[in-house]
C-alpha cells in the first residue's frame, strides 16, 4: 500500500498521531535540554560510510553473535520499561516479534508484563535488565530470571539517582501501569518504580549499585554479566578488570544524564579500554541499517533500538515491531551491499570517515 510506512521515522510520525500527549513525552523526552538525546542522532550523521564498488554482493553475512547466543542480524531489543504505554500487549507483543526476527530481547525490570509472562511467549533469547533496588529486590528478581531461562544479566549503572525529565514533569506524568515483576508483593510504588518518572523516586531507600556489588551480584546465578552504560575508558578497564562479560554503551537514549557525548563517540575509547577482555554493543539513536554498519564498523558486536520499539508498538503491536527490525535488516543489507562488505562480524577497516575533533577534550 502505497501509505504503508517504509522507514522507521514513518513510525515514529504514526506512533506520535497514535499515542496519548503525555505517553508520547514520556517515551520521546530526554533529560534537561536534551542535548545529549540530540546529540545521538547527530554524532551518527556525521560519520559518513566510505563505499567500495565492483565486489560481489552475492554473499552477505548479517548474522551476529552475543554471548554465544546466535542471532539472524546485529540488532537487538533494548531494555526499556512500560511497553504497555505503546500497546496493551507489552513486552509480550515485543518479545514473539524479536523472536519472528530472530533476535534477542532484554527485558526491563520495569516492564508491565512479568519476566516470566515474557519468557512463555518469547521464541528468541532473553536477557534481563536490572535496576538494583537493594539487595533482597535485585535477588528475587535474579533467581527468577535465571529459573525462566533468562541467558544473561544486564545491570544498568547509569541510573545513580532518578532524573524526572522536565517534559514529563510539566505534564505531571506518573506512570501508573503495573510493574509485573513486582506484581503481588505488595510493595510501594516508590521502591519498585522507574528511575525517571515524576513524582520523584525516593531514593533514600536504597544506595546505587557499586563496583564492590559485583562480587555479590555474580554469585546470586551463574548468568554472565553484562554492564550498561558505561560511558568513559576509566570505568571500562574497571569493568574489564572485575571480570564482567560484556558492555553496552548507552546514554539511555540521553534520558538521564544529559550533556554527555553520544554512545557513538564514546564507542572507540571503550573499545580501547576493553582491550577485547568482553563484548561491547552500543544503543542510543540507531534509525538506519548504516547506522548499524557504522556503529560496528567501530567495533561494536551488535547495536540495540529503545524508542523505536515503541514506535512499532503504538502503530500495529507485535506486527510494527517486527516490521521495524525488518526494515533495519533491508537497510542493513543494501549499507553492506554498497560498502562491498560480506561480513558484519568481519569489516573491512577504515570503513568511514570520523570526524577528526571526535573523543574526549
Ligand atoms: C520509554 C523508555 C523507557 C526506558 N526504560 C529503560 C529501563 O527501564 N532500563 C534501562 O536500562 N533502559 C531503559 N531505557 C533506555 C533504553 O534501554 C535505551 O538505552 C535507549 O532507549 C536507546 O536509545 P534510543 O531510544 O535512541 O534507541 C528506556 C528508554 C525508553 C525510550
Amino acid at each position: 500500500m502505497a501509505n504503508d510506512p517504509i522507514n522507521l521515522y514513518d513510525y515514529e510520525a504514526r506512533a506520535k498521531l497514535a499515542l496519548f500527549h503525555d505517553a508520547w513525552d514520556f517515551i520521546d523526552a530526554g533529560a534537561m535540554d536534551e542535548l545529549t538525546t540530540k546529540r545521538n542522532r547527530k554524532a551518527f550523521d556525521q560519520l559518513t560510510l566510505r563505499p567500495r564498488f565492483m565486489r560481489s554482493v552475492e554473499e552477505r553475512k548479517i548474522t551476529a553473535r552475543m554471548l554465544g547466543q546466535d542471532i539472524s542480524m546485529p540488532i537487538f531489543v533494548c531494555p526499556a520499561g512500560s511497553h504497555g504505554l505503546a500497546h496493551p500487549d507489552g513486552e509480550v507483543a515485543t518479545a514473539k516479534a524479536a523472536g519472528r526476527s530472530n533476535t534477542l530481547m532484554m527485558l526491563a525490570t520495569g516492564s508491565t508484563c512479568s519476566l516470566e509472562e515474557v519468557a512463555e511467549a518469547a521464541t528468541g533469547p532473553l536477557w534481563f535488565q536490572l535496576y538494583h533496588r537493594g539487595k533482597s529486590l535485585s535477588e528475587m528478581l535474579v533467581r527468577r530470571a535465571e529459573d525462566a531461562g533468562f541467558k544473561a544479566i544486564v545491570l544498568t549503572v547509569d541510573t545513580p539517582v532518578p532524573s524526572p525529565k522536565e517534559r514529563d514533569l510539566r505534564n505531571k506524568f506518573e506512570r501508573t501501569l503495573e510493574l509485573g515483576n513486582f506484581r503481588g508483593t505488595n510493595l510501594p510504588r516508590s521502591e519498585i518504580s522507574g528511575t525517571d518518572e515524576t513524582p520523584g523516586w525516593d531514593v533514600s531507600m536504597a544506595d546505587p549499585v557499586a563496583w564492590s556489588d559485583l562480587e555479590w551480584l555474580r554469585g546470586l546465578s551463574s548468568l554472565p554479566l553484562v554492564l550498561k552504560g558505561i560511558r568513559v575508558a576509566e570505568d571500562a578497564k574497571i569493568a574489564a578488570a572485575s571480570g564482567i562479560e560484556g558492555i553496552l554503551v548507552s546514554t539511555h537514549g540521553g534520558r538521564q544524564l544529559d550533556q554527555t557525548m553520544s554512545s557513538v563517540e564514546m564507542v572507540p575509547e571503550i573499545i580501547d579500554a576493553v582491550n577485547g577482555s568482553c563484548e561491547v554493543y552500543l544503543d542510543s539513536g540507531i534509525r538506519r541499517g548504516s547506522d548499524v554498519v557504522k556503529a560496528l564498523s567501530l567495533g561494536v558486536k551488535a547495536v540495540g533500538i529503545g524508542r523505536p520499539l515503541y514506535w512499532g508498538l503504538a502503530t500495529e503491536g507485535e506486527e510494527g515491531v517486527h516490521k521495524i527490525l525488518e526494515l533495519l535488516r533491508e537497510e542493513i543489507g543494501r549499507a553492506m551491499d554498497f560498502c562491498g562488505q560480506s561480513d558484519v562480524a568481519n569489516l573491512e577497516p577504515g570503513l568511514i570517515n570520523i570526524p577528526n575533533d571526535w573523543g574526549p577534550s
